[in-house]
């Protein structure tokens, strides 16, 4: 396995495996390679002949200088999973590198980057487009690995790659949990034993809303108050500083992600929720 730093060093090295008929899986991240990573690596393993990681805490998205200095940074646990994962190349730029000061460019995400999440934090999308439009432009022609975790992610980075003609082929992949359904998030690093317990209300909600409408349940606002009732409810033996705190719970469109009327056809139920000061997401198709 290599690691690389530079950028341009990246991206010849990209184009020289391309050169010698190799195909490439791109797998961004933040590092603090947890099992979610590690499906996105391994199905990248499993379709690519070369696969890449990059691993860089990108400023550009966060809104919250608390959260920025927070994010673990565990750069030298993160190259032994990926190198037992037979990653091919880590690519850990440095920011001044990524993002040469002063920046007189960067990228706006209309509607989809204005709603649910980024709502909530305003620019993130913005910094997210950015700086995944940059690791497009050096890894060149790719296949690239993007969770569903991030489902509003997914779909920025998918309508990015259409519109601004990327020749990028996105792969999604579907949300890995824990055994207790709780998502994998470099976030649950941040929370207690009684904070984990009070985060499994997020997956508890998309469960039974799920249930509900596999039971021939229709009604949108009917599936959104059920989920809000299941993160309202108090969860018994957790102090109250740690019961969740709900930001929304929303029943979408998997493409435009509006919400329709009733439920006739395939939606995505999506959650968030603060969970002692720490934002999670969770989602689930249907
Ligand atoms: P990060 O949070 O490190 O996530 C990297 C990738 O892992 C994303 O595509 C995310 O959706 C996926 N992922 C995280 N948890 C997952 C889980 N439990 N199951 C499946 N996939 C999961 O997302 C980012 O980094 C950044 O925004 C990035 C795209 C790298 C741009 O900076």
């Amino acid at each position: 396995m290599f690691r690389i730093v530079k950028a341009k060093e990246f991206q010849a090295e990209c184009e020289s495996l391309r050169l010698d008929g190799r195909t490439i899986g791109l797998v961004p991240t933040m590092g603090a390679l947890h099992s979610g990573h590690r499906q996105l690596i391994t199905m990248a393993r499993d379709q690519c002949d070369i696969v890449a990681v990059s691993i860089f805490v990108n400023e550009l998205q966060f809104d919250n200088p608390v959260d920025l200095e927070k994010y673990p940074r565990v750069v030298d646990k993160d190259l032994e999973i990926a190198s037992s994962l037979g990653v091919d190349l880590v690519f850990t730029p440095e920011s001044a590198d990524m993002h040469p000061r002063p920046t007189l460019f960067h990228l706006e995400v209309d509607r989809l980057g204005d709603i649910l999440e980024g709502a909530s934090r305003p620019g993130h999308f913005a910094g997210v487009a950015t700086v995944v439009a940059k690791l497009f432009t050096l890894a060149g022609r790719c296949k690239a690995y993007f969770g569903e975790k991030d489902f509003q992610q997914l779909s920025v980075i998918s309508r990015m790659v259409e519109e601004l003609h990327f020749p990028v082929e996105i792969v999604p992949v579907p949300i890995v949990r824990d055994t207790s359904g709780l998502a994998f998030s470099s976030r649950n690093l941040r929370l207690d034993s009684e904070q984990l317990k009070s985060a499994l209300s997020l997956s508890r909600a998309l469960f039974a809303a799920r249930d509900a409408i596999a039971g021939g349940e229709k009604d949108t606002g009917k599936i959104e108050e059920l989920m809000v009732r299941e993160l309202r409810r108090e969860i018994a033996g957790i102090a109250q500083s740690n019961q969740p705190e709900l930001d929304y719970a929303l029943v979408v469109d998997p493409l435009t992600l509006v919400e329709p009327e009733r439920i006739d056809g395939p939606v995505r139920l999506l959650v968030a929720a603060r969970v002692g000061g720490v934002r999670l997401i969770d989602n689930i198709g249907v």
